[in-house]
C-alpha cells in the first residue's frame, strides 16, 4: 500500500496496526490450510458457500489463527455468533465444568435446573412483559419452526405473512418463510403452504426521498397488508402470525424504521394476529440493546433467538408470552434442545453481554457508524451505510446516481480484506456485513475500518 493511500484513509496509527492488526507468517492459504481445504473438498457437502479459503485452528477474542500460524481480525464472529468473542474464558470454564458434570439428559423427558435457570434470565431480558414460556431447540431454524407451529396451534389459523428479503432458516418451515436468495429455494418446492411474502421497507431500494418520504414508504409497506392483502387475497381472521426481522440480516442489514414495526404491531392487534420477531441475528445485545425490536418500543408476542445467545454453543430459543405458549405435552420437543452444556454457555454469555459486551457494542458501534457514514460522500461506490450497534451494513453500488447493485465489487472488497487478514462477509446482493464479536475494542475497530477503506479504494481502481 502506498504512503499516499495510508495518509488518505488510515485512522489507526502504524503502532496500532502492528499491535492489533492481522499478522502473516505464510502466504494465505498456507500449506496446512491448503491441505484442510483439499480434504474438505473430498467429503463435505458442496452446498456450503465458502467465499474464501479461511481455515480456522484457534480463536480468541476477535482474533482467528489458521493452522499455519497466520492471525486474522474477525469481523464476522462466525456469522454473528461469537458475541462474547472467541473462547471467552468464562464461557470456556462454564462449558468445561458442565461437561464434567452432565452432558445430556434430554430436557424433553426429564428435569435439570439449567432449563428454568436460563429461562428465568431470558424472561427478565425479554422485549415484552411476562410471564413468558420458553422452548429450547438447537438452532435458529428450530426456533423459527417452533414459532411457526406455535402460532398455528395457538390461533387455530393457518396462514403466515413474511417479508421479501427475509431469512429465517433452511429447514422446510423456516425456508418457506425465507425470501432472501433464490438459490436457497431452487428445486426445494413445494414449500409449507399458507405463507405470503410482502415488501420490507428497504428504503434505499424503494424510495429515493428524504427521511419523511422514507417513513411514508415504510408505512406504505406495512399498510399494504391491511389495505390490499386483507382485501384481496387473505382473510385477516385466517392469519396466524406476521414474522419479521427488526433488522434484516442475510437480506442486507436493512433496518426497519420504528414506524413500520409499530404499524405491524397495530395490524396484529387489530386482527388477532401474533407478531413474531426473528432476533436470531439482531438479538443478544448486538444492536446495543438486548433485542433490536426494543429500539422501536414495540412488544412482540413471540421472539426467536439463537446465534449469539450461547457464544457458539448450539442453542435456539423460542420465547413467547405464557398465554400464547399454550400447547399440550407431545405437541413439540427436541432430544438435544436445551442441552446442559449449551445452557451453561448461555448463562455465562448472558452475564458477559449484560456486564460489558452490550454497552461496548453500543459505544464502539456508534463510533464505527459515525466514521462509516462519512464514506457515503467520500467514496463513489458506497451507496448507503446503515445499522445499529455492531450490526452494520455498507451497501456497495456502481455509482450513487444509478444505485446499480455492485455485487462483484462487494465480493472483491471481501476478497481484498481477506488478503489483508481481515475477515468479512457479505449480505444481501451487494452489502458488506460488519458483525464483529461484541467485545471488539475501539482500536481493533479502527484498524479494521482502515483496512476496509483501503480495500474500497483499491476495488474502485
Ligand atoms: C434472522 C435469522 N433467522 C434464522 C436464521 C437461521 O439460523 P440457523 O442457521 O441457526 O438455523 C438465521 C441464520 O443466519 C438468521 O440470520
Amino acid at each position: 500500500m502506498s504512503t499516499q493511500m495510508q495518509e488518505m484513509t488510515r485512522v489507526a496509527t502504524p503502532e496500532m496496526h502492528e499491535k492489533f492488526g492481522p499478522k502473516f507468517v505464510t502466504a494465505v492459504p498456507g500449506p496446512r490450510a491448503q491441505a484442510v481445504v483439499a480434504e474438505d473438498d473430498l467429503y463435505i457437502s458442496p452446498s456450503y458457500t465458502r467465499g474464501y479459503p479461511l481455515v480456522v485452528k484457534r480463536g480468541y477474542g476477535c482474533r482467528i489463527e489458521d493452522p499455519d500460524g497466520n492471525e486474522f481480525l474477525d469481523f464476522t464472529a462466525g456469522i454473528a455468533v461469537t458475541s462474547t468473542g472467541h473462547c471467552h474464558p468464562e464461557v470456556v470454564k462454564a462449558v468445561q465444568d458442565q461437561a464434567a458434570q452432565l452432558m445430556h439428559m434430554s430436557g424433553t423427558d426429564f428435569y435439570y435446573d439449567l432449563m428454568p435457570k436460563v429461562a428465568a434470565r431470558l424472561s427478565a431480558i425479554a422485549p415484552m412483559k411476562g410471564p413468558h414460556k420458553i422452548y429450547y431447540g438447537n438452532s435458529g431454524a428450530e426456533a423459527v419452526e417452533c414459532a411457526m407451529k406455535l402460532a398455528r396451534y395457538h390461533t387455530g389459523r393457518q396462514n403466515i405473512i413474511s417479508f421479501l428479503g427475509s431469512f429465517h432458516g433452511r429447514t422446510m418451515g423456516a425456508l418457506s418463510l425465507t425470501a432472501s436468495k433464490v438459490q436457497q429455494k431452487r428445486r426445494f418446492a413445494p414449500f409449507v403452504p399458507g405463507v405470503t411474502h410482502v415488501r420490507y421497507p428497504y428504503a434505499y431500494r424503494g424510495c429515493s426521498g428524504g427521511p419523511q418520504e422514507q417513513e411514508a414508504f415504510a408505512l406504505g409497506c406495512a399498510r399494504y397488508i391491511e389495505e390490499k392483502l386483507f382485501k384481496t387475497l387473505l382473510a385477516p381472521e385466517e392469519v396466524a402470525a406476521i414474522f419479521v426481522e427488526p433488522i434484516q440480516g442475510e437480506g442486507g442489514y436493512v433496518v426497519a424504521p420504528d414506524i413500520f414495526l409499530q404499524e405491524i404491531r397495530r395490524i396484529c392487534d387489530r386482527h388477532g394476529i401474533l407478531m413474531v420477531v426473528d432476533e436470531i441475528q439482531s438479538g443478544a445485545g448486538r444492536t446495543g440493546k438486548w433485542w433490536a425490536i426494543e429500539h422501536s418500543g414495540v412488544q412482540p408476542d413471540i421472539v426467536c433467538m439463537a446465534k449469539g445467545i450461547a457464544s457458539g454453543m448450539p442453542l435456539g430459543v423460542c420465547l413467547a408470552k405464557a398465554d400464547v405458549m399454550d400447547w399440550v405435552p407431545g405437541s413439540h420437543a427436541s432430544t438435544f434442545g436445551g442441552n446442559p452444556i449449551c445452557l451453561a454457555a448461555a448463562l455465562a454469555t448472558i452475564d458477559i453481554i449484560e456486564r460489558e459486551a452490550m454497552p461496548n457494542a453500543a459505544r464502539v458501534g456508534a463510533a464505527a457508524l459515525e466514521r462509516l457514514s462519512t464514506w457515503v460522500d467520500k467514496h463513489e461506490i458506497v451507496g448507503e451505510v446503515r445499522g445499529r450497534g455492531l450490526m452494520i451494513g455498507v451497501e456497495i453500488v456502481e455509482n450513487k446516481q444509478t444505485r446499480a447493485i455492485a455485487g462483484d465489487l462487494r465480493d472483491k472488497i471481501v476478497d481484498l480484506a481477506f488478503e489483508r487478514g481481515l475477515l468479512l462477509l457479505g449480505c444481501g446482493a451487494n452489502t458488506l456485513r460488519l458483525c464483529p464479536p461484541l467485545v471488539v475494542t475501539q482500536e481493533e475497530t479502527d484498524v479494521a475500518l482502515d483496512l476496509i477503506e483501503e480495500c474500497i479504494v483499491q476495488a474502485m481502481r
